[in-house]
């Protein structure tokens, strides 16, 4: 059966570990200049539906170092935009290429996708989840900190897709993670309820943010509107008053604590430029590390690793 990565609880938390030890293989090898070309010869398309910086490139540069061919895609350009139903797209881009990513809205399409696709599609975020950003997140943490286990987790902010992916990776690798969200921003409640059932850590969230940091191991932050929310950005600002990230937020949590942010960054929102540019932040290993733990993703679904 086609393997997709359209969400984290569609993994057990021993997949989860093999992906990132591939990861540590092939970051390894890319810094030594080893070839690792596990998709010699394929094609992978990129299809987004939303702007993007990091994923796009990203995915195009580890599609090309896995020495296959990427194929951006944008709804706007292809017949998508023109109301082409997914489940055609979908078949057609399987008698093309050996995979696909994909970008956009509603988890439904991309699940819709992934029902007719015979090729692996992995979600390159949707408004419910971002699994590649948090895959990266943690390899991150793990390269930091040496481990992910252990660790007291905090997010401060919207419960957006990251929250609500962050909350299914506490839930099925086992870390304790405490959210602080305004009251109306809270995450996904079929999300919340599913790890709440599964999780053997500690996953509760709180509307104070000095309360979610305080002894903090890891910080992450996300922008207060999404993509697709741009039109309440004005309300959500005065609905995340206290919500910034700053040295006194970032100050309660353990002195050597990391601070994330998948980025872009909204400087002086929710999270300062002294928080993001200080000695606390890995926001730049953090975006790198998309390229290494995709690959991994691709490797495995696509290549056979
Ligand atoms: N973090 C992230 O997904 O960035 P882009 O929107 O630039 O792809
Ligand atoms: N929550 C943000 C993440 C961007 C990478 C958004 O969906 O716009």
């Amino acid at each position: 059966m086609t393997r997709h990565f359209l969400a984290l609880n569609q993994y057990t938390k021993e997949e989860l570990d093999g992906l990132f030890t591939l990861t540590r293989e092939l970051k390894e090898k890319q810094k030594q200049c080893i070839p690792h070309r596990f998709l010699e010869g394929k094609n992978v398309a990129l299809i987004f539906e939303k702007s993007s910086t990091r994923t796009r490139v990203s995915f195009e540069v580890g599609v090309a170092q896995l020495g296959a061919h990427p194929l951006f895609i944008s709804s706007g350009t292809s017949q998508m935009g023109r109301g082409e139903p997914i489940k055609d797209t979908a078949r057609v881009m399987a008698r093309y290429c050996d995979g696909v990513m994909i970008r956009t809205y509603g988890q439904e399409i991309v699940e819709e996708f992934a029902r007719y696709s015979a090729v692996p599609v992995i979600n390159g975020l949707t408004d419910l989840f971002h699994p590649c950003q948090i895959m990266a997140d943690l390899f991150t943490v793990m390269e930091h900190k040496g481990k992910y286990e252990g660790l007291k987790y905090a997010w401060v902010g919207d419960g957006n897709n990251m929250a609500n992916t962050w909350i299914e990776a506490a839930a099925i690798l086992g870390f304790d993670l405490t959210l602080a969200c305004p009251t109306g921003y809270e995450p996904d409640r079929q999300v919340w309820d599913w790890a709440q059932q599964r999780a053997t850590s500690s996953i509760t969230i709180t509307e104070d943010p000095e309360e979610a940091v305080r002894d903090a191991d890891v910080i992450n932050t996300d922008v207060w509107a999404s993509m697709g929310q741009e039109q309440e950005q004005k309300e959500r600002e005065v609905a995340f008053q206290g919500y910034c990230l700053d040295d006194a937020l970032v100050a309660l949590a353990k002195p050597d604590c990391m601070v994330l942010h998948c980025l872009p960054a909204h400087r002086g929102e929710e999270i300062t430029d002294s928080v993001i540019e200080g000695p606390r932040s890995a926001v730049w290993d953090e975006a790198e590390n998309r390229l290494h733990v995709q690959k991994a993703i691709m490797a495995r679904l696509m290549g056979g690793a």
